[in-house]
């Protein structure tokens, strides 16, 4: 039987693309097949999702339309042989769509293992994905059409904000959103303990912190206005919130922000420039 898509490996963010997917309804369960490395993962996944779950990449690769490679960076020598072996097999031929979310695996290193003509689509998306809220940035070789594109974009769209990107922007997008949650992680975090420190039990520091986070992100996307002018808005002239700028301003909380991302961005390059 020939499913819509495959899935290679379905961890934290295959099971994220996979709940969005099926939540949408853009596939129906039993037109997509995962495989994973352990029959513990494929038993998880069978149940939650009611998907068909194998423990042979071959498999997948040759009977998806969509093949979507979910697993590490450092897992890919060991599927890629696999991989291929089932898309030489695959009745879809040359159609069939190899989509890539892993960090340092561009469209070249995926060229080079899966040949040029293969459709390749490298993704970058980001966690929060499973509540429906990632931001996903998409690029494309030469052999992807326009329609293959604007299907891509459906599935990511199906569980938050989807972008075409070149290629060249992919080490931005992994500091900017691929990686950014773990520091607004760390932002809400320090948010809470500066409540905790004023007294306010931790449980509720957490809520306030994050749904402030949450409004503002949203004042940025729904009003349009500049981060900075929002900011302004907030700091009556002599007031509390300026008292709290300046402090941050004083710390260097803007640097710290810009470094740690750089830090980021230049280990995407490095990650990439090792293949
Ligand atoms: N996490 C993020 O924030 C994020 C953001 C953007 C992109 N990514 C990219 O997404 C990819 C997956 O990351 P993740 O966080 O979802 O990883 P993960 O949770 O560790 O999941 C990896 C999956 O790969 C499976 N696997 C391992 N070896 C395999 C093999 N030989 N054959 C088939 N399946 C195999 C694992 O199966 P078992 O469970 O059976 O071992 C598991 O289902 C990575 O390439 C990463 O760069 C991640």
């Amino acid at each position: 039987m020939g499913y819509k898509i495959g899935f290679i490996g379905c961890g934290n963010m295959g099971r994220a693309i996979l709940g969005g997917l099926l939540k949408a309804g853009i596939v129906k369960a039993d037109e997509v097949i995962i495989s994973c490395h352990t029959k513990k993962s494929c038993s998880e996944v069978e149940e939650e999702y009611h998907v068909k779950a194998v423990l042979d990449n071959q498999e997948v690769a040759g009977n998806a339309d969509v093949v979507l490679l979910a697993v590490k960076p450092n897992k890919f020598e060991e599927v890629i042989p696999d991989v291929k072996a089932g898309l030489e097999q695959n009745a879809a031929g040359e159609n069939t769509i190899v989509i890539s979310i892993a960090a340092g695996k561009d469209i070249a290193y995926l060229e080079k293992n899966l040949g040029k003509n293969q459709k390749i689509i490298r993704v970058m998306p980001n966690t929060p994905a499973l509540v429906g809220e990632g931001m996903s940035a998409l690029t494309v070789n030469a052999k992807v059409t326009e329609e293959d594109l604007k299907y891509a974009l459906t599935i990511f769209e199906s569980f938050g904000k989807a972008e075409v990107v070149p290629e060249s922007m992919m080490d931005a997008v992994i500091g900017v959103s691929g990686s950014s949650p773990a520091y607004v992680y760390m932002f809400i975090e320090a948010l809470a303990d500066g409540a905790v420190a004023a007294g306010m039990p931790r449980k509720q520091a957490y809520t306030f912190a994050a749904q402030s986070v949450l409004g503002a992100a949203k004042m940025v996307l729904e009003t349009g206005q500049h981060p900075g002018a929002l900011k302004d808005a907030v700091c009556s002239p002599g007031g509390t919130t300026m008292a709290g700028v300046l402090e941050l301003e004083k710390q260097g909380l803007r640097n710290a922000v810009i470094a740690g991302e750089m830090a980021c961005i230049q280990k995407s390059i490095d990650m990439t420039k090792c293949d």
